[in-house]
């Protein structure tokens, strides 16, 4: 059992996320590539598109239509809950409700940060009955795989969850474990000819995995259905609200690079002003991609070194031999320094670089953009959260003038 895997039910659920063997991860990953596919994005926008429309309601009831401090909005906090919104969307057709309820729904994202530290190197965390935690610092779970075995996947409590005696599930799980039992039941109510019509009119990923769960129920079994939508949720909210929040940052605290990206959609022909700009239209903008480029650059969402084991042959880096079964990683805002690919000043935020670049450069920074890893284990999701990022950076930018608040301005 892995530390990072959630628990649902008593049993932990095992993801492409937590497998460390190679043919279990690529039979499943093989599995299910379609559903995460460049081709389904077309899709999957009008699911992105409603929660858009959602989030910007929000803001103009929240904060746009009630100037002076009515007007100021903690934009990352809802950054954060569009991001768990979508991917919720995107899964189960339903959001988790973070928007309309502008709020830590079920303190979910409270429970992955408790999870993270839990995950990483900084404390423990015991998952109590009404799954708040309490947290004793300095231990380092991480560090000290055995403990995992003393909290959260301790014996006894795993026992007493399956069988209902008390819940250690987190809320993404349980919110999963719910989604999947409605939607298998509506599934049983239609007819096949209906089915087919309802599910190629929503096609989210669960509507995806449960065809793949069709055509193999023996290796996608249930419990593995359940264990890719929540996995979608711990691996795509997180990741696509950190890069969002840093595409904002960097822009106002650089108002010549965000004059820039309005001017250019001002000067595309986009459509009407309240209208959610097509992922279609998005992609060829060519300082919006910049200033994705770059945000990903500058602030890559995984802080921590994207882990590797050195395989049965060992490995030489220039004069080095790292030994068989040896923990290697890099970390990608240390990939992301190098002079050498990302041109001159590489601490400093410069979108301008990427449009700089000749082909020949660019294709070689693109290739060492390492935010979404690289390899057989790189992100699945990569044209997901593109999608979600790309359709609303440009809606906002359109429809609102976005600067920092004074009281931000004097805090930093
Ligand atoms: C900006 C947003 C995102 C970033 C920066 C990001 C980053 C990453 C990174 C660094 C990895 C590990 C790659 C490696 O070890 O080489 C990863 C894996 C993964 N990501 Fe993402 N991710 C993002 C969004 C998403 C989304 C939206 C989803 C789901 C729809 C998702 C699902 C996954 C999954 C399932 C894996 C495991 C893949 C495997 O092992 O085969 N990610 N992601």
């Amino acid at each position: 059992m892995k530390i990072q895997q959630n628990v649902a039910k008593g049993k932990p659920l095992l993801s492409l996320f937590n497998s460390t063997d190679e043919s279990f991860h690529a039979k499943l990953r093989r599995s299910v590539a379609n559903a995460y596919a460049m081709s389904t994005l077309v899709q999957f926008e009008p699911l992105v598109d409603s929660t858009i429309e959602a989030f910007v309601k929000q803001i103009d009831q929240r904060f746009a239509d009630r100037p002076g401090d009515g007007g100021v909005a903690n934009f990352g906090t809802w950054l954060h809950y569009y991001a768990f919104d979508v991917i919720g969307q995107l899964t189960f057709s339903k959001r988790l409700g973070f928007i309309e309820q502008g709020k830590d729904i079920d303190g979910i994202i409270a429970t992955l940060e408790g999870l993270l530290d839990y995950f990483a190197v900084v404390s423990v965390a015991i998952n109590t009955y009404c799954c708040s935690y309490l947290t004793i610092t300095l231990i380092k779970v991480g560090q000290k795989p055995w403990l995992d075995r003393l909290f959260l996947k301790n014996p006894v409590l795993l026992w007493c969850n399956d069988h209902g005696l008390i819940n250690t599930d987190s809320p993404v799980a349980a919110f999963a474990r719910a989604r999947m039992a409605s939607r298998l039941e509506e599934k049983a109510q239609l007819n096949s000819s209906t089915e087919q019509s309802t599910s190629r009119l929503r096609k989210d990923f669960l509507d995806r995995f449960l065809d793949a769960n069709k055509k193999d129920p023996v290796f996608i079994n249930d419990r593995r259905v359940l264990a890719l939508t929540v996995a979608n949720i711990f691996a795509g909210a997180d990741t696509t609200a950190i890069t969002l929040r840093a595409v904002f940052y960097f822009l106002l605290k650089h108002p010549d690079s965000m004059e820039k990206l309005v001017h250019e959609l001002q000067s595309a022909d986009l459509g009407p002003q309240s209208q959610i700009v097509s992922w279609e239209q998005a992609r060829t903008l060519p300082y919006l991609t910049a200033v994705i480029q770059e945000s990903l650059r500058m602030h890559p969402a995984v802080g921590l070194p994207l882990e590797r084991i050195v395989p049965s042959t060992g490995l030489t880096v220039g004069e080095i031999f790292i030994p068989p079964g040896t923990n290697v990683g890099a970390t990608a805002r240390a990939v992301h320094a190098k002079e050498s690919i990302f041109g001159a000043e590489p601490e400093k935020y410069r979108p301008e670089r990427w449009l700089t670049a000749s082909d020949v450069e660019r294709t070689e920074m693109n290739n060492a953009l390492f935010s979404f890893g690289m390899g057989a284990r790189t992100c699945i999701g990569k044209n997901i959260s593109l999608l979600e990022m790309y359709k609303l950076v440009p809606t906002i930018f359109r429809q609102y003038e976005v600067s920092l608040s004074s009281s931000f301005q004097n805090s930093i």
